[in-house]
């Protein structure tokens, strides 16, 4: 399975290799003649900045582009007055697309200053083609714009770029292929995301997901034991496995395997102590998967289980294939076969043709439910979807209306719901040190709820007993015990 390639050892004066990732390593150690060549010239290393927008996927992926660029001998730096700077975007909602541009302004006069500074773009909104007319006209700068398909390439595409002096674009429509073993560099030590499959399926009527990160497509359990197996010899003690709809997670593979066998799997691998996953989706969570959610300790007690509407009659044109009460019905299932389980969600308010009783029907399933926590969004028409295409789209100041509405209503239960282990011991895995002070660390429950403690950092990435002193209504105050 996985090898450390060693950069040293390819001949890079042969043609490069066909297969992968072999082809990859042969342009990292190309790429690493330009870096050494730059070390020389400038008496330091050059610097890579990566931000991210979007979903965790986003994030994971970021963590194999780092990866990549580290291997090449670029240093990591936070900000943006790197050599290479990497957006890796998303499109979901119309203001994360926003936010790309008002940034690439940013990065334009920082260019302006440095002229050899590198500017790539990839990830969801690279996948839709106005936004490459609208880079390629308008944002001329741009040196590197690549898609969601192949984020692999990195290298390669890094060496063009050095070799033709001129802007390169690579954006796949779609691939049925997944590449493995490349090297990533993880963000937390003791935590890593882990993809199990990629794109979806569902075409949820609102929803560009499926068109920007195409079919979805599994990886092969050996693959992602293995991949877990390694992490957890690297100090992960939890994994949150990554995809768009994890209930149907291996049913296309050649030898299909469901979501709560690959649950069991994972909670095999020795040294893993929690695994989370997301993003569930209602029409897909199996009695299969509430059951190895009882009987796994491992599976910590908390599922995202997005609602997105309240009304029957909007699930129905959202495409999302269940109803208010199908829904209600689930939770109801979970709640017996798990009682202490914590549960979130998604909402979007303002979908076309909501009516007052629509969303009265979301705020009904709000309260009977008693999320932990749920995300509120406003309605974002995306160009191709089935719902741009709707009439009667409702007006802004009703639909913020109803917005605030709701997320007042979502507050005041998250805060009664959250505090429910307070005056207890629970574990806590400590994540950080804390910005409430010196001293402070932040860790999180297996429910996923913050919990911030006074404690040594030496502690960060194991898991303690701490007493629940004080709840904050999102967080907790404690102290270990
Ligand atoms: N695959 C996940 C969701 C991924 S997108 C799932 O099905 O649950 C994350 C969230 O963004 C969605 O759950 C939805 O609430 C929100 N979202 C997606 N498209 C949107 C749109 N066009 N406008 C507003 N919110 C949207
Ligand atoms: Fe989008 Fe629906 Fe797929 Fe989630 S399940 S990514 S909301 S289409
Ligand atoms: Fe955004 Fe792409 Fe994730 S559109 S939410 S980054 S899958």
């Amino acid at each position: 399975m996985y090898q450390e390639i060693d950069l040293d050892r390819i001949d890079i004066n042969v043609e490069p290799p066909i297969e992968e990732p072999d082809r990859q390593y042969y342009f990292m150690a190309r790429c690493r003649q330009w870096v050494q060549a730059f070390e020389r010239k400038n008496g330091r290393r050059p610097r890579a900045c990566i931000q991210t927008f979007g979903c965790q996927m986003n994030a994971r992926d970021s963590e194999k582009l780092l990866g990549i660029l580290e291997r090449i001998g670029f240093e990591e730096t936070e900000d943006e007055h790197g050599d290479f700077v990497l957006y890796n975007t998303c499109t979901v909602r119309e203001n994360a697309n926003l936010r790309v541009y008002g940034r690439l302004g940013y990065l334009n006069t920082l260019k302006k200053k440095n002229p050899s500074m590198l500017i790539a773009l990839c990830g969801c909104m690279m996948q839709e083609q106005e936004v490459i007319d609208k880079i390629k006209k308008s944002y001329r700068f741009v040196d590197i714009i690549f898609g969601t398909h192949n984020i692999f390439k990195l290298a390669e595409l890094l060496y063009d770029r050095l070799e033709q002096k001129a802007m390169v674009v690579d954006v796949w429509e779609s691939t049925d292929r997944i590449v493995e073993e490349l090297p990533t560099e993880r963000k937390y030590p003791f935590k890593s995301g882990v993809n199990i499959m990629f794109g979806c399926n569902n075409f949820c009527s609102y929803c560009i997901v499926p068109y920007v990160r195409g079919r979805e497509r599994s990886r092969n359990p050996e693959d992602i034991a293995e991949e877990i197996r390694r992490l957890a010899a690297d100090g992960v003690v939890e994994v949150m496995l990554l995809g768009q709809n994890v209930n149907s997670y291996g049913k296309n593979l050649e030898n299909p395997i469901s979501f709560a066998q690959l649950l069991k799997l994972v909670s095999e691998v020795e040294g893993i102590e929690r695994i989370r996953f997301m993003t569930s989706h209602p029409k897909d969570l199996s009695d299969e998967l509430i059951e190895a959610m009882r009987t796994l300790p491992k599976v910590c007690p908390h599922l995202h289980l997005p609602l997105q509407s309240g009304s029957s009659k909007i699930l129905k044109d959202m495409n999302r294939r269940y109803t208010k009460e199908q829904y209600l019905m689930l939770v109801d299932k979970i709640r017996q076969a798990v009682p202490d389980i914590s549960l979130t969600t998604d909402i979007i308010v303002g979908f076309p043709g909501e009516t007052e009783e629509d969303f009265e029907e979301t705020l009904d399933v709000v309260r009977t439910v008693g999320f932990d926590s749920a995300f509120t969004f406003i309605y974002s028409k995306r160009t191709g979807t089935q719902a741009a295409r709707m009439e009667n789209q409702v007006p802004e100041d009703v639909v913020k209306e109803r917005f605030d509405r709701l997320l007042g209503e979502v507050q005041q239960i998250s805060a009664r719901v959250c505090a429910r282990h307070l005056h207890t011991v629970q574990k806590v895995l400590a994540e950080e040190p804390d910005s409430h002070g010196p001293g402070y660390l932040t860790g999180r429950l297996g429910n996923n709820t913050i919990v911030h403690f006074p404690g040594d950092t030496s502690l960060i990435g194991t898991i303690v007993d701490v007493y629940l002193e004080e709840s904050k209504g999102f967080y907790y105050m404690g102290r270990q015990v």
